[in-house]
């Protein structure tokens, strides 16, 4: 863990009751600056906030932002619960594959995309729905995915 690193997590530390308690900010700090969390990683903040390695990989496990694999540049994380199911996913990820030409868990050879799946994003009315590096598109199509890709340099 860098210095920098170190002293943002620090800094979180003063607006929780526990260290525990900044486990998730500790790993979104360390992945901003990385791309993603890597088990070095999960060492390191574990050991600063004075928990088991393993507790700390359940979080990351459970909350599905944290990537404990290395990603492309832009992550897609398309929504595969059931109003975007309902309303035309099953096209968005045939549009989606076919542009990028990898499938759900791949990244392109390029690293330009990673592609995940996500449940529901809260956005069911605008379904179909989809997060592009953490930023929420409702009311997707073909026309509107090759828009969003072709602003991800
Ligand atoms: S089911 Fe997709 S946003 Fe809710």
């Amino acid at each position: 863990m860098t210095m920098e690193e170190r002293q943002e997590i620090e800094a979180e530390l003063a607006h929780y009751p526990t260290k525990q308690a900044v486990c998730i900010d500790a790993m979104k700090i360390v992945q901003r600056h990385r791309g993603w969390v890597s088990d070095e990683s999960i060492l390191a903040i574990a050991e600063l906030l004075e928990m088991s390695p393993s507790d700390l990989d359940g979080v990351a496990t459970f909350y599905n932002l944290i990537f404990r694999r290395p990603v492309g540049r832009h992550v897609i994380m398309l929504c595969d619960s059931v109003s975007c199911w309902i309303m035309g996913y099953e096209r968005i990820r045939a549009h989606l594959t076919e542009q990028l030409g990898i499938e759900f868990g791949e990244t392109t050879p390029d690293n330009r995309f990673t592609l995940l799946p996500i449940v529901c994003l809260g956005a069911c009315q605008h379904a179909p729905a989809l997060l592009v590096d953490n930023e929420l598109h409702g009311d997707v199509d073909a026309a509107k995915i090759d828009i969003l890709l072709e602003g991800c340099k």
